[in-house]
């Protein structure tokens, strides 16, 4: 029998809508929280307003079962109280500086405070820090919660609450997989009790034992990191920092490719297969963007610079990014010489495929030079394509790949979303310009085959 928690999860956006269904969905009653009433509004009616496969199916049928609510901010205060674990889950964006921005964690953590200053509670309250934050934000955290309490005219007792550092290491597309069948669960605090209190959160998680319809990975139980504030924090920054230094690593790799005549796809392969390297996030292109690499990298180089440490890797990491979004330009311009007037279809604008995330995507990049380059840029996505027309006022565009396609002297593969690895090439073909060019941004596309269609093919390091 599953020990029922009462959570509250403060920000219902990617991280905390999942953690809220997920947590709802192995036993817990769990409400949400989210400063945007619209957003609430929408999810009480159960209409998720993010893309993420099979969220919205768990989303109501927990809502249904009375075990997962939605409030907006005027009902934080209800939702603290009656919380055992209350998680915080709201953004922390780039600020100016590179530096996480810390305002949103902060505004919540006072206002836990002034909820704990009302009304004493029999066990301290879990304070887990699921946002992205840098190291010191759980000392931080409870400076602000204390503060909250103080200025609401509290005693500012510590022992009303536990501050616990549970980062969530999700995928955007898989995120109810990875969060209810993660790689490892980590948590960092100093205090024992705390501890051991989240250990039964997620004992259904860790062993394994939950109903689920989704297909599950055979796995005996899922290894818990049991560690210190400071150090669960930097295990977040430093495995973002190293996915995103490692698909750096094989866009240099595949640079060199390029120079030498090797094909940075059997490259990968040929050194994916040993152990202490592994075969993920070996895929060569345009390049890492996202709601979290980008602003995770900058905010790790920031600290090492608080520090007056010179973080040449992380560094090096961020330029040979840069330089892939500007590789697509130099391909472009190798083949079709000016880009003046070409018409260049863009296909796949999200910054992977299977979300409608549009944050540092790739996409927005390239249409903005190709466009200040003078071309015409037209772009397509089965699901981010009217955001990023908001976005990115040079770009058109429309719903359909085909009609992007139309009259294109080339088309760049941005995005591997099924619809443009299954694209018809013949079709492709005989609707772009003679000979239309394929610049293909993922490496996703077979090359033979896109020739053998009459395209002609440039890949990355291929
Ligand atoms: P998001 O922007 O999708 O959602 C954040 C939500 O918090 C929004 O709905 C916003 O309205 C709400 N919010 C902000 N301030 C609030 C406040 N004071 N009170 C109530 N609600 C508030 O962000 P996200 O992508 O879910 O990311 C959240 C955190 O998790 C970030 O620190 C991010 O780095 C981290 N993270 C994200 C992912 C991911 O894949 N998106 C994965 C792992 C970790
Ligand atoms: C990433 C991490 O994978 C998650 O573990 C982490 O929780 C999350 O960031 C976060 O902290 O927010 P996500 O940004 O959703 O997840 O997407 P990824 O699948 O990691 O892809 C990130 C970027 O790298 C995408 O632009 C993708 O196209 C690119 N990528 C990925 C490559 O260019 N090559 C690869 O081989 C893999």
């Amino acid at each position: 029998m599953v020990e029922e928690f009462k959570v509250g999860v403060i920000g219902a956006g990617y991280v905390g809508l999942v953690t809220g269904a997920c947590l709802a969905q192995i036993g817990h009653r769990v409400t949400c929280v989210d400063r945007d009433e619209d957003r609430v509004a929408q999810l009480s009616a159960g209409r998720v307003p993010i893309y993420e496969p099979g969220l919205e199916e768990m989303v109501v049928r927990n809502a249904r079962r009375g075990t997962l609510f939605f409030t907006g901010p005027g009902g934080l205060r209800e939702v603290v109280r009656a919380a055992d674990v209350v998680f915080i889950a709201v953004d922390t964006p780039q600020g100016e500086d590179g530096s996480a921005d810390l305002s949103n964690v902060a505004a919540v953590a006072k206002s836990i405070g002034s909820v704990l200053a009302a009304a004493p509670r029999e066990k301290p309250l879990l304070i887990v820090n699921k946002s992205t934050v840098p190291v010191g934000s759980g000392d931080y955290v409870s400076m602000l919660v204390c503060d909250g309490i103080d200025e609401a005219g509290g005693a500012g007792e510590p022992a009303e609450f536990r501050v616990v550092s549970n980062p969530e290491f999700l995928r955007e597309g898989n995120a109810l997989y990875d969060s209810l069948f993660p790689d490892r669960i980590v948590l960092g605090a100093d205090s024992r009790e705390a501890l051991e209190a989240m250990r039964s959160l997620y004992d259904p998680i860790i062993a394994q034992s939950f109903p689920t319809d989704l297909d599950p990975r055979p796995k005996v139980s899922v290894p818990l990191v049991v560690t210190d504030l400071a150090s669960a924090e930097m295990i977040k920054y430093a495995a973002n920092a190293f996915l995103a230094t490692k698909i750096s690593f094989i866009n240099e790799v595949s640079n060199l490719c390029e120079l030498v005549g090797a094909d940075v796809a059997n490259v990968a392969a040929g050194i994916g297969l040993d152990e202490r390297i592994g075969p993920r996030f070996l895929g060569a292109g345009v390049g890492w963007g996202g709601s979290c690499f980008p602003k995770d990298v900058a905010a790790l180089r920031s600290v090492a610079r608080e520090y007056d440490y010179e973080p040449v890797l992380l560094d090096a990491t961020v330029a040979v990014n840069e330089r892939q979004r500007r590789r697509v330009i130099s391909k472009l311009q190798h083949d079709l010489h000016t880009l003046k007037g070409k018409r260049i279809a863009l296909l796949g604008l999200a910054f992977k495929p299977n979300t409608d995330d549009l944050r540092e995507a790739p996409s927005l990049r390239i249409a903005g030079e190709l466009d200040s380059l003078g071309a015409r840029v037209v772009g397509y996505d089965p699901v981010a394509g009217k955001a990023a027309a908001r976005l990115s006022p040079g770009l058109r565009v429309v719903f359909d790949p085909y009609e992007a396609l139309a009259g294109a002297h080339a088309a760049v593969v941005v995005t591997e979303w099924e619809e443009v690895r299954n694209l018809d090439l013949e079709r492709a073909a005989s609707l772009m310009d003679d000979p239309g060019l394929l610049v293909d941004g993922r490496n996703t596309l077979d090359p033979d085959a896109v020739r053998a269609a009459g395209l002609l093919y440039r890949g990355f390091g291929r």
